[in-house]
């Protein structure tokens, strides 16, 4: 799938500046609190990949009106009687799941082959208890119906760390009858906790929060930079010791920090200046510096806290000293793709050593790469991550399927490229 993309090892230690398309999570979150809203919104610096054009253009067939920056909410819509296409976003399909359970008819959501094997099950429990009647295939993934529920209040506990899940039950509980809570493990990025919080619709008490109904109001959405994809240019810095990139205006929530900590723990240096915030979420600078890396262990709650960096892990843990582990992270293995597998086979595809585990994988760090090609698996994080093991290969790396990164960063081998031929 896709074209085919070949990296040159970067000459030398680089210096840029690198402005990091918007954040794909407050993206999808601010379309459809938007589409929500009691009145109209403003969002700029939207996400420009695939995943968010889905989302908005699930929302416009179902009546959000775009004129330029502004959109006008959907209001109670006619049933469009056809299925919903999330495409290949995980965070479509399930926020959709909540958020739009209130609509008075049922609405079918359909995605992607890979999205079409992802577990959708986790849903249905703590949607049930508000009054929400999911109905999913026998294997537990879509197409995915919702709504026409009456929807009740509800105190649930979950037990996977996913922001998409707890996202799902507070936007549909904004639209019950009575307040609910939600609790389950920590390490998730908060944004939805945080937004409604501004909104005065819910309060969090650490992994606690409770949500209170009420109207969503219109708002302004000045959308930061994605943690998340300035994550593959820290770690090009990160490898080449002296490189360093700086990213303004980045999301800051904690659940989005999990891999700058783990940059520092593997000797780069990392710096970060809070420098404003977006409805109680806070943005900053952030600047890497690259090292001779060591060698390091992820589990318990940054695993959630870095999920969609891992695959960069496993690259930065080929270049590192030492056995890189990545534990408690079997939720790897139903992203985009089955990211176990699809992160040791490229690390092994460029000579390294990288092996599956149960719940995550380990890595032996020689220090270097080969040159090769690497297969993206259809997973843009795969893709990318290949393009930054080419940041200091032996020579040239392939990435068969290439054309995948466009789901979150339409134009990232550009600006990789601009990135190491920076000084
Ligand atoms: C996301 C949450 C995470 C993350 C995904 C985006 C979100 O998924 O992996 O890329 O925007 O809420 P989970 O909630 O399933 O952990």
């Amino acid at each position: 799938m896709g074209e085919t993309r070949t990296l040159r090892p970067a000459s030398g230690p680089f210096q840029a500046g690198v402005n990091v398309p918007g954040d794909k999570s407050l993206s999808h979150r601010a379309l459809v609190f938007a589409a929500l809203a009691d009145d109209g919104s403003e969002i700029t610096g939207l996400a420009p990949g695939r995943d968010v054009l889905a989302t908005l253009a699930a929302l416009e067939r179902l009546g959000l009106r775009r004129s330029g920056d502004r959109f006008t909410p959907i209001g109670m819509p006619t049933n469009p009687d056809i299925p919903i296409d999330c495409g290949n976003s995980g965070t479509t399909m399930r926020l959709f799941a909540g958020a739009l359970a209130y609509l008075p008819f049922r609405l079918t959501l359909t995605g992607d082959e890979s999205l079409s094997s992802r577990p959708m099950g986790r849903l249905v429990d703590p949607l049930a208890a508000l009054g929400v009647d999911i109905t999913l295939t026998a294997d537990g993934t879509a197409p995915l119906t919702t709504g026409a529920a009456n929807l009740h209040g509800a105190d649930v506990e979950i037990d996977v760390a996913s922001a998409q899940v707890r996202s799902a039950f507070e936007l549909a509980a904004i639209r019950s009858d009575g307040p609910s809570t939600i609790d389950g493990p920590g390490g998730f990025r908060d944004h939805t906790e945080r937004w409604l919080a501004a909104f005065g619709l819910a309060e969090s008490d650490g992994t606690r929060t409770r949500i209170v109904p009420g109207a969503v109001p219109g708002a302004q959405y000045a959308l930061p930079g994605d943690p998340s994809s300035a994550a593959y240019v820290w770690a090009s810095a990160a490898l080449v010791p002296g490189a360093r990139v700086v990213t303004p205006r980045v999301n800051l929530n904690p659940g989005r920090l999990g891999f700058l900590g783990i940059l520092e723990s593997m000797g780069a240096e990392v710096q970060g200046e809070v420098t404003g915030s977006i409805h109680g979420d806070p943005i900053g600078t952030v600047s890497v510096t690259g090292a001779h890396l060591r060698s390091v262990e992820v589990s318990g709650d940054t695993v959630a806290a870095a999920i969609d960096e891992l695959p960069l892990v496993g690259v930065l843990g080929a270049y590192a000293e030492g056995i890189t582990i990545v534990r408690d992270a079997a939720e790897l293995k139903v992203k985009e793709s089955d990211r176990t597998q699809s992160i040791t086979a490229m690390i092994r595809s460029l000579g390294g050593g990288a092996e599956a585990t149960e719940d995550g994988f380990e890595v032996l760090g020689t220090g270097f790469l080969d040159s090769g090609t690497i297969d993206a698996a259809g997973d843009h994080r795969i893709a990318m991550a290949g393009a930054v093991a080419a940041t200091a290969a032996q020579g040239a790396v392939t990435i068969a399927g290439a054309s995948v990164a466009g789901v979150s960063w339409p134009s990232f081998y550009e600006t990789l490229e601009a990135v190491w031929s920076s000084q």
